[in-house]
């Protein structure tokens, strides 16, 4: 007899900076909560002490660093988090909330910094060859929108601090992974009140549940 339990869901969230993914996550976590679902809320880059300490170094304006090192330091924050707290969580029946995977490399360097997305693609497949969320909720809202309610907060990281033009294309590469895998990644437009963005996300959640 198997008594091992079923397998955790792993579902990510993305978007731009300021699209609102917090309010999401809560939104989604309620959603499955209510449901009796056992969760693990976690981060990228982060999500481990090694990854909390790489997602300082990455975040810090004062680090200047290539395209090349960036996508590495990601990967070996990447590495730690799955093999530690993801892979994990999901054997032990657990479901995986994580803020921002994948996606978020390939919007982000590949997408924003111009990596290649094969170069993404190699080291996604050293580093999780068959993990992939079962489920992406991705936030789309305008760039404008999204860069005025970055400068409200003060003090933006090294992502943040970029130009209009970056996030510009971090968003499009993010709608063009949406448009090639519109199973896995569903869009909810965020440029709504904290409480319309938490009833669009439960609403998503819902009826994946039911597929
Ligand atoms: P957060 O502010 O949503 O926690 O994310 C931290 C920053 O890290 C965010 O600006 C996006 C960036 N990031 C990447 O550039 N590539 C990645 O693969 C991940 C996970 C995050």
């Amino acid at each position: 007899m198997n008594n091992a339990p079923a397998r955790g869901r792993f579902i990510t969230f993305e978007g731009i900076d300021g699209a609102g993914k917090t309010t999401c996550i809560e939104g989604a976590a309620a959603t499955l909560r209510d449901r009796g679902i056992p969760l693990v809320m976690t981060r990228e880059p982060g999500g481990t002490p090694v990854g909390n300490a790489i997602r300082s170094l990455l975040l810090d304006p004062a680090n200047a660093m290539l395209p090349g090192t960036e996508t590495l330091l990601l990967f070996a924050a990447r590495f730690e988090h799955i093999h530690r707290v993801i892979l994990p969580a999901l054997e032990s029946g657990q479901w995986v909330l994580c803020d921002r995977f994948i996606d978020a490399t390939i919007a982000y360097q590949g997408g924003g910094r111009g990596m290649p997305i094969e170069r993404i693609t190699q080291l996604a497949d050293w580093v999780h060859p068959t993990l992939v969320p079962d489920l992406t909720v991705l936030l789309e809202i305008d760039v404008g929108t999204a860069v005025h309610r970055i400068s409200g907060r003060g003090d933006a990281d090294r992502f943040e601090s970029e130009a209009s033009a970056f996030h510009e294309r971090v968003a499009a590469m993010y709608r063009a992974q949406a448009e090639r895998e519109p199973q896995r990644i569903r869009s909810v437009r965020s440029d709504v009140s904290p409480g319309e963005v938490r009833a669009r996300v439960a609403d998503v959640i819902s009826r994946w549940l039911e597929t």
